[in-house]
């Protein structure tokens, strides 16, 4: 067989949401089915990349011959990154929650009687797609962002690649409507520093293949 474009590169991928404690039990989360961040660490083995899979809980199951390392929370994900690190590229899937909660507890928190709800306080984490885009000596020579978007998503996802830092940005259109988020297929634009090119609806391990080929062209 033909050895893969990609053999001997090394790919960090992100996936699934992440979870963000409030106590023993509970947890704030998000609807990211990590489909299609598996697709990617998928379709990037079959081009003979060595692939890093750092997952949040994610409803798929990781793909088969990836280094999987499983991770709860923004925090855990951004320090496996970092140890997954040197690598070649960087393809940032993951639906990272943008808070956590600062006063989690150890214990369940229990209705106390008053009626009163617990007041969380949040704080913002670590964006590990603009930590990574700006690292000198260990940043990867590719770094792909994604943007969930649900309006505006070109001017809004242009904005994002720049504020970021990162060279590529798949930008996806998530309102509800379109049924994207939790199903099998997916509308990417993929917005490159020379131009933007907009990709058909078409099923998520469709959008893999073509992104990896994508990033082996690139290469
Ligand atoms: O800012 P926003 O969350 O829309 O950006 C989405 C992109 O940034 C995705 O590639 C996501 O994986 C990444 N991201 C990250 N860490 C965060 C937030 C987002 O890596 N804390």
């Amino acid at each position: 067989t033909m050895p893969g474009p990609l053999l001997g590169r090394h790919v960090v991928v992100t996936s699934g949401p992440t979870h963000e404690p409030i106590d023993p039990v509970r947890y704030i989360a998000n609807r990211s089915s990590g489909a299609q961040g598996a697709a990617i660490a998928a379709a990037l083995r079959d081009l003979g990349a060595k692939v890093s899979f750092v997952t949040g809980p994610a409803s798929v199951p990781p793909p088969d011959g990836v280094d999987v390392i499983r991770v709860e929370t923004a925090r855990q994900m951004r320090d496996a990154v970092e140890a997954a690190l040197p690598a070649d590229v960087a393809v940032m899937a993951a639906a990272v929650a943008d808070w956590r909660v600062t006063n989690a507890v150890e214990r369940k928190i229990k209705k106390d009687g008053s009626g009163n709800p617990p007041a969380l306080e949040m704080v913002e984490n670590p964006d590990i797609l603009a930590w990574i885009s700006q690292l000198e000596r260990r940043r990867p020579a590719l770094v792909v962002g994604f943007a969930a978007e649900t309006h505006d998503v070109v001017e809004n996802a242009t904005a994002k690649r720049k504020r970021k830092g990162c060279d590529w940005i798949v930008a996806n259109d998530v309102s509800p409507a379109t049924g994207i988020m939790g199903g099998q297929e997916n509308a990417v634009t993929l917005i490159r520093p020379d131009g933007v090119e907009a990709w058909p609806r078409m099923g998520k391990d469709e959008v893999a293949r073509r992104l990896a080929e994508a990033i082996a062209d690139a290469l």
